[in-house]
């Protein structure tokens, strides 16, 4: 059973100048971990705004979340669903129980239900032990596991987690992974949005990849990986690209060749496995005086599928409008 469905839905801002959703179409079906994967600015925030009937969206022909309308009954799905925003919610100058009554007052929770459920929650985002320090002593990991709970509060059937880990360290996230998959286990409906790869690879069961606000491919991790061929051989180095390119789309182990934005170099999707291809590939490229600075292999990652449909690779991030240094904002998984 589909739990959201969507059929061309669309937000424009500053009088349709930006597109921020653009035609979007997709179902999420109950039981499943929704993954949205997208560099910053491609839409992802605006869609769950509208989703989660914070924002009205510009026109849709069919946009239903728990067989409601996101327009016409906005208070049943807001009754019926979490979320976690990606700006933190949680009230710093109070302690973390006071922030989850605070909520589950609006909620129109009475003490007699929250009271119990305030204390389950604490207690499965491990924070019983903290429940009444103030949330500006927390760690980051920390407050957003309070935002879980928060999102928890009335016992969603459907959780919307927006950027959930963003900044933080790399066993804080691994923690809200660890959550987020118990959720899921215990009957709970995911939608993830993040830009960072690795994230989305591990625990989405199907991905909708989106730039610009279109989406670009909705599929499952390993079969998005799988149309990409066997291996990805990356090689950055110094040359004339396209004659490079133009000699080794030639050789017929290639399965495609993809130019990196930045015009050092090209991912190439093999036929073959990656050990066999690398001498025959450095004889192509040695024939046209190309010469390589730096050549890695691994298995498809969701980095290649991104490179792969929209000519750009995730790490080109800007996060408030800085573009980011040239670091990975992932680790590989081999
Ligand atoms: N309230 C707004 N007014 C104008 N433009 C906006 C507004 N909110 C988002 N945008 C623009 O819409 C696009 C998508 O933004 P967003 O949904 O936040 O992307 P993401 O969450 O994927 O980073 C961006 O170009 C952003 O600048
Ligand atoms: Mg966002």
């Amino acid at each position: 059973m589909a739990v959201i469905e969507v059929e061309k839905l669309t937000k424009v801002f500053n009088n349709g100048k930006i597109k921020a959703v653009d035609d979007l179409t997709f179902n999420v079906e109950e039981g499943e971990i929704f993954g949205f994967l997208g560099p910053n600015g491609a839409g992802k925030t605006t869609t769950i705004f509208m989703l989660t009937t914070l924002l009205t969206p510009t026109s849709y022909k069919k946009a239903m979340v728990l067989g409601y309308d996101i327009k016409q009954q906005a208070n049943k799905i807001r009754h019926n669903i979490g979320v976690v925003f990606q700006e933190m919610v949680v009230d710093e100058r109070l302690t973390a129980k006071e922030n989850l009554k605070f909520h589950a007052k609006y909620y129109g929770m009475n003490k007699s239900e929250y009271k119990s459920r305030i204390d389950e929650l604490l207690e499965l985002v491990e924070l019983s032990d903290r429940a009444n320090d103030l949330v500006s002593t927390f760690s980051g990991g920390m407050k957003r596991r309070l935002e879980i709970a928060r999102g928890l509060l009335n016992n969603p059937k459907l959780l919307f987690l927006d950027e959930m880990t963003l900044g933080l360290d790399p066993t804080a996230r691994r923690r809200i992974w660890e959550y987020i998959k118990m959720l899921n286990k215990e009957g709970i409906t995911i939608i993830i949005t993040s830009h960072y790869l690795d994230e989305i690879d591990f625990l989405a069961d199907r991905i909708i990849i989106i730039n610009r606000g279109k989406l670009i491919e909705l599929d499952t991790p390993s079969n998005l990986k799988k149309k990409l061929g066997k291996d990805a051989l990356r090689i950055i180095g110094v040359g004339d690209i396209d004659k490079a390119i133009d000699s080794l789309s030639k050789i017929n182990i290639i399965k495609k060749i993809t130019p990196i934005e930045n015009n050092e170099g090209f991912v190439i999707g093999l036929n073959i496995p990656g050990g066999e291809s690398i001498p025959i590939i450095i004889d192509a490229l040695n024939s046209i005086n190309f010469k390589i600075k730096e050549l890695s292999l691994r298995r498809p990652s969701l980095d290649d599928v991104f490179l792969h449909y929209t000519g750009r690779e995730m790490q080109d991030n800007f996060i408030n409008g800085k573009k980011l240094k040239k670091k990975r904002l992932f680790r590989r998984r081999h």
